[in-house]
């Protein structure tokens, strides 16, 4: 019966770990997935979670959220997302549901696409996150894509990117990272973003937000939102996608936000009426646990306060790592131009390393990352930046 069922190809970020963990070398280093470590490169639980746990223990029953999630975590996910004094969420304009993270946020909105829009496409940004392609793939939404990075410069191709814009036909759906762009870090500056909406508003583009970062950026969630603050003051109608696997650690929980501006409230109901029905028939409802521990961080002052200093403790250990791992290349005696390291922001550093370097990397120093380059700066640490300078140097060298 299942005789014509081909292995599926290793996902290229998830296999590196499943590699990673295979590997029985003491040596290893995992920079493959954006998954935060310590400096001792262990896992973090982050305060603010274990105290909103210690609150949730013995109260929580287990009863079905609704189809559309956890209301209390919706309406603070919406405050992070849009602001606490939006309109828009006065005038109860958003549609939006609790979603499995960020990867279900995207989900839903390109099976919402398909189902009410089946003539549109997606542009998606060269380079992107690996599973873009996939989500878009699978809800069956044809796809384009659009200039964004500048293998030359290590940094955007802004002009290039403005004529894809231009040129893609009136009414496009385009997606664009809120914050710190996977896999390269870089992300265009403010005014860049005024420009980009503006000529979005020319070309009545929809944008859809992917922002699975929020906080990772500057170490402020409020700044990293001030991209999608832009297209909204621009009165632009957007979609976004948010994750706290990221911000609060929350990987494993699955909880994000998917949201939609609409024209007015009635249509907001209906179309998450829609989202709900389409969310019912694949999983039903979302999971309680990690909703919970979201929406009593966000609406406590003191947790809030006590999420934020640790969003950006986590950011700052990041940028430590950057100027180390730069330093160290440089004590090394590397020629090669390496000031992208610490150009670069959020979790990732597009190293500009080719696959079959990477491969070196693998095969002879046992240091695991995607082969388009990509090294996850959480995953370094003082204990290896120095082993993995020394590794980066022996296979960049000519
Ligand atoms: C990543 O890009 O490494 C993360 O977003 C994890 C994932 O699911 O791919």
């Amino acid at each position: 019966l299942f005789g014509h069922v081909e292995p599926a190809p290793k996902d290229p970020i998830l296999g590196v770990t499943e590699a990673f963990l295979a590997d029985p070398s003491p040596d290893k280093v995992n920079v493959g997935v954006g998954a935060y470590r310590d400096d001792n490169g262990q896992p973090v639980v982050l305060d603010c979670v274990r105290e909103a746990e210690r609150r949730i223990a013995g109260t929580l029953n287990m009863e079905y959220l609704p189809m559309g999630g956890s209301i209390k975590m919706i309406n603070e996910s919406l405050k992070l997302a849009y602001g606490e004094d939006s309109e828009l969420i006065k005038d109860k304009r958003i549609a939006a549901v609790q979603s499995l993270s960020g990867t279900g946020a995207c989900r839903l909105f390109a099976d919402f696409q398909r189902r009410f829009l089946p003539d549109s496409q997606i542009y998606i940004p060269t380079p992107t996150w690996s599973n873009h392609h996939n989500i878009w793939r699978d809800a069956q939404v044809p796809q384009r894509t659009f200039t964004y990075y500048h293998p030359e410069t290590r940094g955007l191709d802004f002009a290039g990117l403005m004529d894809d814009i231009k040129n893609a036909p009136n009414g496009s759906f385009f997606l664009l990272h809120a914050c710190a762009h996977n896999p390269t870090g870089v992300d265009p500056t403010e005014e860049q973003w005024r420009e980009i909406s503006y000529q979005f508003k020319v070309k009545n583009h929809f944008p859809f937000f992917d922002m699975a970062y929020q906080g990772f950026a500057s170490g402020d969630p409020e700044r990293d939102a001030k991209a999608i603050r832009i297209f909204l003051e621009d009165g632009h109608q957007i979609g976004c996608a948010q994750s706290y696997a990221k911000n609060m650690g929350l990987y494993g929980q699955r909880a994000g936000c998917l949201s939609i501006v609409c024209e007015d409230e009635m249509q907001a109901v209906a179309v998450k009426s829609q989202l709900q029905q389409i969310a019912r028939p694949m999983y039903s409802n979302p999971p309680v646990h990690g909703a919970l521990i979201v929406s009593i961080i966000l609406n406590d002052p003191e947790l809030k306060s006590l999420w934020l200093k640790e969003v950006k403790g986590m950011a700052d250990r990041i940028i430590g790592m950057r100027k180390a791992l730069k330093e160290n290349l440089e004590q090394l005696g590397s020629t090669l131009p390496w000031d992208h390291i610490t150009n670069q922001i959020g979790m990732f550093c597009y190293s500009g390393m080719t696959p079959e370097q990477v491969d070196r990397l693998t095969n002879e120093y046992h240091i695991y990352m995607t082969r388009n380059g990509r090294i996850s700066m959480a995953g370094v640490t003082t204990g290896n930046v120095a082993y993995l300078a020394n590794a980066i140097h022996e296979v960049t060298k000519t």
